[in-house]
């Protein structure tokens, strides 16, 4: 092995246990001076990115190319598409063809209120699966379109789409359905007859689908990620898909996404409103970074070990919360480094549960009262963020056990 190339894969390896200071970087997971591990400090364990230093061959490519001092208006360099589509193969056993590629340089979020205002107008229906990341279901009531849910249920410990009704509110008055698979905040990575099911009801009823698949990277292989476009040639031309190197990567600051859009006239009207706001050329660094996450092989070694960290981080807490806190229950997260914690035995509400984490606690998960769902079904929920090293994730665990102990004391 090349002296380059062997140290390369040493900085891959080099650890997922190291803690990062990022507090003087603008990280807004860590801003505001109230995080920390001291004493007195919170832990932050909301925002959903990583406190991993992205792999290696991805920061070099970012320098190499900061190292060029022009940054003017960037196209997407020839062979990006045959890359994107090259991981999607390998990744997700999905070949989208190339010309069913557009892009988003804000991000997923953008795409998606982009297509919604393509699709509806104001007051016309749209479907979200819930409790959901609060983005996914405010990009529908801030934008005056009508919310239309769908309550998933808990079996057994597991997130299930409750399809009786979900056809109920696909045969009403709705336009548009948008899932998040795998989904935020759980975890749960749907399965193919599971998406099949939904999709069918879709065209039943003529209900377009936008697939938010931005977690879809940080899958095992175990579990696989089914892509919504894979699901068939119908299926593929009835949504537009949503892919990222955001979240597997940690590449939340250099805002790309791409979209797997099937149907040509869809996708026209697509990268036509994209056109109105200038943001169809793109990103430098995110398309740089884009290029090598999905193109070098250690950056795929280094997803998977990535992946099999925070499963072990997982796999902590489900043990600690049994053994020491079992007034906490983890519904059991498959994908994504999120967990749905239910807190029900606690015996607080939203706003409640939110200061104990915040004062008792010491510790930041995202609240699930933000994920919304019917008679603040997600109140009493928090979503914890594994992905930071072990040590992180035993401190915040032992806060928690304090403060409920704390708590079982007072009553
Ligand atoms: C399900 C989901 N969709 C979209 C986003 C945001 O994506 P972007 O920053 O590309 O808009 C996130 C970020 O946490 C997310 O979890």
């Amino acid at each position: 092995m090349e002296d380059r190339e062997r140290e390369k894969k040493e900085n891959v390896y080099a650890g997922f246990d190291r803690q990062i200071d990022r507090r003087e970087t603008g990280a807004y997971k860590w801003s505001g001076g109230r995080y920390g591990l001291e004493e007195d400090r919170i832990i932050p364990m909301w925002v959903a990115d990583m406190d991993f230093a992205c792999p290696e061959p991805v920061a070099t490519a970012v320098k190499e190319r900061a190292a060029h001092p022009l940054y003017g208006y960037t196209v997407r360099d020839q062979g990006y598409e045959a890359v994107i589509a090259g991981w999607m193969k390998r990744r997700y056993g999905f070949e989208p063809r190339e010309e069913w590629l557009a892009f988003a340089p804000p991000g997923v979020l953008y795409a998606i209120y982009t297509m919604l205002r393509i699709l509806t107008e104001k007051g016309d229906g749209v479907i979200v699966l819930m409790p959901n990341y609060d983005p996914l279901h405010e990009v529908v009531t801030k934008s005056g379109r009508r919310l239309a849910e769908s309550q998933l249920l808990i079996k057994d410990g597991k997130i299930e789409i409750d399809f009786d009704d979900l056809e109920s509110k696909l045969a009403g008055d709705v336009k548009v359905m948008i899932i998040s698979n795998p989904h935020n905040p759980s975890g749960r990575v749907w399965r193919r007859e599971e998406l099949q099911r939904a999709a069918e009801l879709c065209r039943r009823y003529g209900v377009f689908v936008i697939s938010d698949e931005i977690h879809a990277d940080f899958v095992s292989q175990k579990y696989g990620h089914t892509a919504f476009p894979s699901l068939g040639e119908e299926e593929a031309l009835n949504c537009m898909a949503c892919y990222s190197a955001n979240k597997g990567f940690n590449l939340g600051g250099l805002q790309t996404s791409t979209l797997v859009i099937a149907d040509p006239e869809k996708r026209r009207a697509f990268d036509e409103e994209m056109g109105i706001g200038q943001t169809r050329l793109d990103n430098i660094f995110g398309i740089t970074a884009t290029r090598a996450a999905y193109s070098d092989p250690l950056c795929e070694k280094w997803l998977d070990e990535a992946i099999e960290y925070v499963d072990g981080n997982k796999e902590l807490v489900y043990d600690y919360l049994r053994r020491y806190v079992p007034e906490i229950r983890a519904v059991r997260s498959e994908g994504t480094y999120l967990m749905w914690l239910d807190c029900s035995a606690l015996g607080m509400d939203g706003k409640e549960l939110e200061q104990f984490f915040l004062e008792s606690a010491r510790v930041q998960p995202c609240m699930g009262y933000e994920f919304g769902g019917q008679g603040g079904s997600g109140d009493r929920f928090v979503r914890l963020n594994a992905a930071c090293p072990r040590t992180i994730v035993m401190a915040a665990l032992d806060r928690i056990k304090n403060a409920v102990s704390g708590l079982r004391g007072g009553r």
